[in-house]
């Protein structure tokens, strides 16, 4: 079975807070996951392939910046384009709605992949903490994610 990969990009640790709870559901439902709160881009592209999946959670920050613990990846992203085919994945991206880049760092990072030919099993959950309970609504696009999995 597939082994999970959680990458983390947060500053103040609400996405992180939230991967926890997130990482506790897949294993509940049996799946096997490894926690990257600061995202190694070297080891995870060179390990990226059919048996690994990239489920990633990331805040907005700055102008539409990534959290600061995904900074380092989203350089080496944007500068050092992987290809990345056969890996899977999908995008959570946390952000308010009250910013003009609302998101950006999630969407830029789901269009990254998706151009690394990388291929989205679900279409990207969007949280905006300002109007949404994350804890209602994460589990919910989790289990979708779980049962396209497994
Ligand atoms: C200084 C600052 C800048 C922010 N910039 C953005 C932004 O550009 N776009 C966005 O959608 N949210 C933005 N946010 C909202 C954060 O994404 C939101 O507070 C999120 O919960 C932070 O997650 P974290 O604790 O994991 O870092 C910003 C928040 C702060 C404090």
């Amino acid at each position: 079975m597939s082994r999970i990969d959680i990458l983390v990009g947060t500053t103040s640790g609400n996405t992180e807070y939230l991967a926890d709870q997130v990482q506790e559901q897949l294993q509940q439902a049996g799946l096997t996951t490894e926690m990257h709160y600061e995202p190694d881009f070297d080891a995870l592209t060179e390990q990226a392939g059919p048996e690994r999946i990239w489920l990633c959670l990331v805040a907005s920050h700055g102008a539409g910046d990534y959290g600061d613990s995904m900074l380092d990846f989203a350089e080496q992203l944007e500068h050092r384009p992987p290809q990345l085919s056969g890996l899977k994945y999908a995008v959570i991206a946390i952000g308010e709605s009250c910013y003009d880049t609302y998101c950006a760092a999630g969407r830029d990072l789901d269009q990254r992949l998706n151009d690394a030919a990388a291929m989205r099993l679900l279409d990207r959950l969007e949280i905006d903490m300002m109007e949404d309970d994350p804890e209602q609504l994460t589990p919910i696009w989790v289990q979708k994610f779980i049962n396209i999995c497994v």
